[in-house]
């Protein structure tokens, strides 16, 4: 594997899966892969669950790893082309791409939405320019428009406790204070597109998503109707997609919190959320705490979506 920045990439699920299984099983198994590899992980925005497990993941792997805070030490770096650049940008992205890429073997970038320019978020401008120029393989740490890495244990923490060959699976817009990427529902979306649950998609008018992610899923704006039968809640706060409000938060409805009268609506469904999470906008105590909340092992499991895909990219170097 040469990349990984979306479902395509990993080929088929039911082996995707199988690979984890055997990575969970015993995660030290393959400590020798990476001996004398370097990861390089370059994160243009926060982290905690992707920094962590991905480090873990190739430690597992026997590699060594560096990490790059592009906004913390490193020179400001400019991503367009033919800007003038008498500000306070030292350094354009077309150098410092081949360099880091000849310092290491595996490049990992996280980079988000900026969240007013569609068009350019929706190209995936800085995660493209790393694959084109740094020479080397590049997976997403989270990008503008997917978050592949979580989508991937997302799905693993679903086989995992599923008890119906076919789960209903629902993923609700929930508020929050701030606007943020889509990333993570369109990609919960493509990766959900992917399997053959019974996927639904529930939030207010005017969140729509992108259709290229939204795909064959329902869309139901009646969240007591999709929460019906529900066997997984998969809860996440995205900005609007659609003009002329692309980027900005529409409403911060609490009804739309997730809380126990509406879990209650389901089929005693386990309650997911990617991390990090607000807690009584997006989420009750009650229900984040309860038994059927699986946030921890979906957050533990992001090791192993990581190892699995560090994996595959260093048995194809
Ligand atoms: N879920 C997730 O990607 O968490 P971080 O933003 O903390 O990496």
């Amino acid at each position: 594997m040469k990349k990984f920045t979306c479902v395509q990439d990993i080929g088929p699920l039911s082996e995707a899966l199988s690979d984890a299984q055997k990575i969970k099983k015993d995660r030290f198994a393959f400590s020798d892969l990476g001996k004398n590899k370097t990861l390089l992980m370059i994160f243009f925005n926060s982290s905690l669950r992707t920094r962590l497990s991905t480090q873990k993941a190739a430690m597992n792997l026997g590699m060594n790893v560096m990490v790059l805070d592009v906004n913390q030490g490193a020179w400001k770096l400019e991503t367009e082309r033919g800007v003038v650049m008498d500000g306070d940008k030292a350094e354009h992205l077309l150098e410092a791409i081949p360099v880091m890429g000849s310092y290491c073997d595996i490049i990992g970038v996280r980079s988000f939405a900026g969240l007013t320019d569609k068009k350019s978020d929706y190209e995936e401008k800085v995660l493209n320019q790393f694959i084109q120029y740094s020479g080397k393989p590049v997976f997403s740490m989270e990008a503008a428009t997917r978050h592949p890495l979580q989508s991937f244990a997302d799905l693993i923490t679903i086989e995992e406790f599923k008890t119906k060959e076919r789960p209903k699976v629902v993923l609700t817009w929930a508020p929050h204070p701030r606007p943020l990427p889509q990333a993570v529902a369109n990609s919960f979306a493509e990766w959900m597109n992917a399997t053959d649950y019974d996927f639904v998609i529930t939030h207010p008018e005017g969140y729509e998503l992108d259709p290229n992610f939204v795909g064959k899923a329902k869309v139901e704006y009646d969240r007591e109707k999709a929460f019906k039968n529900a066997d997984f809640i998969y809860a996440k706060n995205w900005s609007a997609f659609t003009d002329p409000n692309y980027g900005k938060v529409i409403s911060t409805d609490r009804s739309w919190t997730v809380d126990t009268k509406s879990m209650e609506l389901t089929d005693g469904a386990f309650f997911m959320h990617c991390l990090p999470v607000r807690r009584n906008m997006i989420v009750t105590d009650d229900v984040i705490e309860s038994e059927k909340s699986i946030v921890i092992p979906e957050a533990a499991n992001r090791e192993i979506s990581a190892q699995t895909v560090l994996w595959r990219i260093l048995k194809s170097l």
